[in-house]
């Protein structure tokens, strides 16, 4: 652990003040000199450099950096290079390497309810949040059935991880068994009441995560519930991703209901 004053950051196109107010509390809670602001960026490279200029510890990317950023660092932890998508920048005195822990933070909050091997998933959405998510799912023994709406982009996905054909969004309504079911689309992002998983395949007592972590609560998951279904929240892998950014940042485990109470309190707010 350092012995002087530490800064970390975000950068994203809007800064956002939830990661601010979590990592903050956090590192108050530990006593940590350390503390962390929001940029919002333009200039991709140049922000980069500026890890280094400013000696900044560590850096959270959002969309639509977490693919642009690869080529500007020193090194990709291979996790990262297998998902293609870089959410973590740790500098090692001037020496940048890419993470990506929101596959972690999935994985972590499907293993708080359920056992990932030999189970049967079906993802909905082929972005790069779902890249994450299936990288999770496929890394601990899952077997990973994929929709999207762009079929083409959902395809190209499922050759990468030797899934089965993946299929259009229509073909939803007819999903045979699966034991897991996540929303790794935006729908429902700040949209309280939209949900594209049409509730008739919803199965009772089978596992939902909805990466959704704004709101708290979505159509979905309220569904879900309803329904009978075990309910992973996305804010639980959002909080658990942080948590994991918090100890590569600082080499400490991170106060987790620290942590919840203030990522709740700021997505709340
Ligand atoms: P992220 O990196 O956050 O996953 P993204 O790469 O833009 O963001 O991917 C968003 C995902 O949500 C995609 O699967 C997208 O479907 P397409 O690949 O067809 O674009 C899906 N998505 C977003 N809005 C949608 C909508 N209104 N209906 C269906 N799918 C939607």
């Amino acid at each position: 652990m350092s012995s002087y004053p530490r800064l970390c950051c975000s950068f994203a196109t809007k800064p956002s003040k939830v990661g601010v107010q979590y990592h903050n509390a956090c590192y108050r809670a530990l006593g940590l000199d350390y503390t962390y602001v929001a940029f919002g960026v333009s200039d991709l490279p140049s922000a980069v450099q500026s890890l280094r200029t400013l000696d900044i510890r560590g850096c959270g990317v959002t969309m639509p950096f977490k693919e642009m950023v690869l080529p500007y660092l020193d090194r990709l932890d291979p996790v990262a290079a297998r998902i293609k998508s870089v959410n973590t920048i740790v500098n090692d005195d001037g020496q940048l390497t890419g993470y990506n822990v929101d596959w972690y933070g999935a994985r972590q909050a499907l293993q708080e309810v359920t056992v990932l091997d030999g189970k049967t998933a079906v993802v909905v959405g082929a972005g790069g949040a779902s890249r994450a998510v299936i990288y999770a799912l496929v890394s601990s023994g899952a077997k990973v059935d994929l929709y999207n709406r762009s079929v083409d982009r959902a395809q190209a996905l499922a050759n990468e991880f030797g899934l089965l054909p993946a299929h259009p969004l229509d073909e939803l309504p007819r999903v045979g068994h699966y034991d897991i079911l996540v929303n790794a689309t935006s729908v429902g992002y700040k949209a309280p009441e939209e949900s594209i998983v049409p509730e008739t395949i919803l199965r009772p007592g089978a596992v939902l995560l909805d990466i959704v972590a704004e709101p708290l609560e979505t159509l979905l998951m309220r569904q879900a519930r309803a329904r009978g279904m075990i309910v992973v929240p996305g804010y639980r892998m959002r909080l658990l991703q942080a948590a994991e950014q918090f100890r590569l940042y600082t080499g400490v485990d991170a106060p987790l209901a620290v942590m919840e109470r203030a990522l709740i309190e700021a997505t709340g707010t």
